[in-house]
């Protein structure tokens, strides 16, 4: 057995040598380390060894197993490189071109969904608000029933404005690059009558670890409403309405307990995948937007607190709300089929031209 390993090893090193691209790393790695593939039909054969051979075998298979793991790893890291390298070679500009009039430009994907975003809440009676970027700490955090020192502000954190500015502001007027689009709620809430019918598109900024589905910048829709008699029952149908009409006729929408400071009680809301169909598969891969569980988190929302309301001079007794939080970049991925909202801000024009 030691042998076939050997020979495994030498093998995988043969193949790999000639791996020209990604997809065919991708399935070397299928053909090498997959259920089906060579090393578990090996491995298959251990069941038949002694207790002491099995010692011995099982750690090098292993070995083998981490080394052709690392070796594609490190393939993949050099072929991204590569292809960046030519990348960068072909679509070098020169600007004393003349530009071709039938390459104007148009709106980005992600300008285009929120302008239908905004479309579809203005048909059913919403207004558009903004609200500026650089925010101020207390409409951020503090107004929002997140307090200095609350632990939910490490899941906001955000990027602060210079400490020589910031130092010399008290606690609560410090500035910083918004989190989320909820500071506008508050900044409505404080300046108009009611009822309120919000809707907010905008950009916000987070101190994140970045993957297909998070960006440290990305764009949400925040969405508010405060009146009376408003129920949850409201809040679903237009929810449900607006996403039918945005992704697809069949869209599944999950509804799953969550908890936001600003939000009692609270839900985050998913939707079926559109990239895999909801089968959590790409081809033979994982869907790395959902990561293979078919759903993508699409919304933060629920009942306004009545801390949050009473704070902006609201009764709580009197009138009901709801609020959410929704994502425009992953909107954007699962309306156009594209498999990561991190690609809408690598400035690939080949992307972007598609839509
Ligand atoms: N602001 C929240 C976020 O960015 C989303 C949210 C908005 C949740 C409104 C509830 C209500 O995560």
């Amino acid at each position: 057995m030691q042998n076939k390993l050997n020979e495994l090893k030498e093998l995988f090193l043969s193949e790999i040598k000639n791996t020209d691209s990604q997809e065919n790393l991708e399935i070397l790695e299928k053909d090498f380390l997959w259920k089906t593939g060579k090393l578990k039909e090996i491995l298959k054969g251990i069941k038949d060894l002694t207790p002491d051979e099995k010692k011995i075998i099982g750690p090098e298979a292993n070995k083998l197993k981490v080394f052709i793991e690392n070796e594609i790893s490190e393939k993949s890291k050099k072929l991204e490189e590569e292809k960046f390298a030519k990348m960068e070679e072909d679509e070098q500009i020169d600007v004393t071109l003349q530009f071709p009039s039938k390459d104007k430009g148009h709106k980005h994907p992600i300008s285009i969904t929120s302008n239908l975003l905004e479309e579809i809440f203005i048909s059913l009676g919403f207004t558009v608000e903004d609200g500026p970027q650089v925010e101020v700490e207390e409409f951020n955090f503090d107004k929002l029933n997140i307090p200095d020192n609350h632990p939910a502000r490490d899941v906001w954190d955000t990027f602060w404005i210079s400490d020589e500015i910031n130092n010399e502001k008290e606690s609560g007027t410090k500035n910083l690059l918004r989190t989320h689009t909820s500071p506008v709620q508050v900044r409505t809430m404080l300046k108009w009558e009611l009822p309120i019918k919000i809707v907010v598109p905008g950009r916000v900024f987070r101190y994140e670890q970045e993957d297909a589905r998070h960006t440290c910048n990305f764009y949400q829709l925040e969405w508010l409403v405060v009146g009376e008699k408003v129920t949850f029952g409201d809040l679903k149908g237009t929810l449900e309405t607006v996403m039918k009409k945005l992704l697809w006729e069949k869209t599944e929408l999950r509804f799953r307990p969550s908890i936001f400071p600003f939000t009692e009680p609270s839900a985050e809301i998913d939707v079926s995948c559109q990239i895999c169909q909801w089968t959590g598969k790409v081809k033979w891969k994982k869907c790395s937007m959902c990561s293979a569980t078919g759903w993508v988190e699409l919304l933060g929302a629920w009942m306004v607190h009545p801390k949050v309301l009473e704070d902006c001079g609201i009764d709580s007794e009197k009138y009901s709300w709801f609020a959410f939080g929704m994502w425009i970049d992953r909107i954007a991925a699962q309306r156009f089929g594209v498999s990561s909202s991190r690609m809408f801000y690598q400035s690939k024009l080949k992307l972007n031209e598609q839509f």
